[in-house]
């Protein structure tokens, strides 16, 4: 997706249980999703620090998702409830500091929905496209 020849960079975290495996599928079902999301495979989704979106943001990203598991379906029992938990502080904290809401969201994938995936990204990267590049949180010395 490109506005203007504006293209997002988009950070995508996916534990490697049910939303890689979700990613996996959509590739093996030819489901197309932006190639400017880049899928970073991660052992839970509660294996994402806070910090880890922060760095993305400071580092360029412009949207940052993370999928997991369905709640109740994580594979280390109860790892996608503390995700909900973090990342809802995190994105308040991220909206107190003036970062669309929008640049981030949490969507359980399990390794059965490539669809899901497929349509979850493409939805995602029109959303970013939409608000333009990210210069909130940008730290200078990362930028080449
Ligand atoms: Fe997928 Fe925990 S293993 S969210």
């Amino acid at each position: 997706m490109q506005v203007n020849g504006y293209k997002p960079k988009i950070v995508a975290f996916c534990c490697n249980w049910c939303s890689y495996a979700g990613a996996d599928l959509a590739g093996s079902n030819r489901l197309a999703y932006p190639a400017e999301v880049k899928v970073i495979r991660v052992p839970c989704s509660c294996r994402v620090n806070p910090m880890f979106i922060l760095r993305a943001f400071q580092r360029g990203a412009d949207g940052v998702i993370l999928c997991g598991c369905h709640p109740g379906d994580c594979h280390y029992t109860s790892g996608n409830y503390y995700t909900r938990r973090r990342m809802a502080l995190l994105f308040s904290m991220l909206d107190y500091l003036g970062i669309e809401k929008e640049r981030t969201r949490v969507e359980w994938v399990s390794a059965a929905e490539g669809a899901k995936f497929a349509a979850t990204m493409n939805d995602f990267v029109q959303t970013v496209t939409a608000l333009g590049e990210n210069k909130r949180l940008e730290d200078l010395r990362c930028k080449k």
